[in-house]
C-alpha cells in the first residue's frame, strides 16, 4: 500500500461524504500496522454537535474491530462539486492521532491530482497531551 493508493482510498471514501448541513465532503484512509486499511468520511448531524470527522470514523471503525496501531492516515476534503485542495485534518482529530500513534505517524494531505503535503505527528500536534501524561510523563 503505497501512499497513492491510501489517497485512492479516500477519494472513494469522500464519495460517501453524509454532509448536507456544510457540503464539505471529507474522506479518509488509515494503514494499521498489519497493513489493513480503515476507510471514512465525514457524517453530519441536522443538530451538528454529534457530526464526526472523516478521519475518527476511519480511527474509531478500526478501534472498534480491535486494531489500534497506526502508520499513516490520506486525508482529502473539499466542498462539494468543487476542486479539492489540500486539507488539514482538525484539532479534535489530531487529539484521536495523539491517543494511538507515535511521533512519525504520517499525515498525508492531498488534492485530488495527488499532489501532497505530509507531516508527522509530532509537527502537526507538537507540545500535545496524551496518554502517557496520565502515567506522570511530562510533555517535553
Ligand atoms: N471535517 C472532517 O471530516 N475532517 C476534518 O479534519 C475537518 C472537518 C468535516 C466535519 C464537517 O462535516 C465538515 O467537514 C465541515 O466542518
Amino acid at each position: 500500500m503505497n501512499d497513492k493508493d491510501l489517497i485512492k482510498l479516500a477519494l472513494e471514501a469522500r464519495e460517501l461524504s453524509y454532509s448536507p448541513y456544510s457540503n464539505f465532503q471529507v474522506g479518509a484512509a488509515l494503514l494499521a500496522k498489519n497493513g489493513t486499511v480503515y476507510t471514512g468520511c465525514n457524517i453530519e448531524s441536522a443538530s451538528y454537535t454529534p457530526t464526526n470527522c472523516a478521519e475518527r470514523t476511519a480511527f474509531f471503525k478500526a478501534v472498534s474491530e480491535g486494531v489500534t496501531e497506526f502508520t499513516t492516515i490520506a486525508i482529502v476534503g473539499g466542498l462539494k462539486d468543487t476542486k479539492i485542495d489540500i486539507c488539514a485534518p482538525c484539532g479534535v482529530c489530531r487529539q484521536i492521532m495523539a491517543e494511538f500513534c507515535a511521533s512519525d505517524f504520517r499525515i498525508i494531505m492531498a488534492d485530488q491530482d495527488y499532489n501532497m503535503r505530509i507531516c508527522s505527528l509530532d509537527e502537526i500536534l507538537p507540545y500535545r497531551f496524551g496518554p502517557s501524561n496520565l502515567q506522570g510523563e511530562i510533555t517535553k
